[in-house]
């Protein structure tokens, strides 16, 4: 079947309590950062809803750029070594720089990214992400937004796949077996 309902179990976070999010985040933002311009930085491909929605809740004036990375391991399990796919066209120096991700799941991702990015110049790198798993208190990283905490279970949505699938759900819910068994 095409129907991508059937897939589901159930709705974690609807359409309004993320957008509701959002906009609280974007808020916070604005006042954190009064009086500077932000880079925001998406981590391709699943920060790309998030992107497109915090960037038009924000009332500063903000650049966007974007950067794809590849994290090596075993499977389905991040390595923490991360090899940059798509580099930012931005040169960082003495920029205010906020990292944009869909999700936080063992944390090395964006661990090895804030690094990498802070060696460059940065007047300041922080993190806002939309949601973070449990799994992710085990990584030593000072995360300052996060949209929700959530349980450690498989979700989609909002940016999130299972196989290149499901990002384009403007809510977020957890996979139904059978499409994963
Ligand atoms: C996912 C997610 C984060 C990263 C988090 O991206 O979007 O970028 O994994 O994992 P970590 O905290 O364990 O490092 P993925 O590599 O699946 O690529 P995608 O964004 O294109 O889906
Ligand atoms: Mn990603
Ligand atoms: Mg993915």
């Amino acid at each position: 079947s095409n129907d991508v309902q059937a897939d589901l179990k159930h709705v974690l976070y609807t359409k309004e309590q993320i957008q509701q999010r959002i906009t609280e985040l974007a808020a916070q933002i604005d006042k954190d950062y009064e009086g500077r311009e932000i880079l925001i930085v998406g981590v391709l491909k699943g920060a790309v809803m998030v992107m497109a929605d915090l960037a038009r809740a924000l009332h500063s004036h903000i650049s966007m750029d974007w950067m794809a990375v590849s994290s090596y391991g075993s499977g389905t399990q991040s390595s923490g070594v991360v090899r940059i796919l798509k580099d930012l066209d931005t040169d960082l120096m003495g920029k205010d720089v906020l990292i944009v991700e869909d999700i936080i799941d063992s944390g090395l991702t964006l661990s090895w990214l804030k690094t990498n990015l802070e060696s460059r110049g940065t007047a300041s790198v922080e993190i806002c992400t939309a949601f973070r798993k449990p799994t992710a208190a085990k990584v030593e990283i000072d995360v300052k937004y996060v949209g929700f905490d959530i349980p450690n279970e498989f979700v989609v949505g909002y940016g999130l796949d299972y196989a290149e699938k499901y990002r384009n759900l403007d809510f977020v819910g957890t996979l139904a077996p059978h499409v994963y068994e």
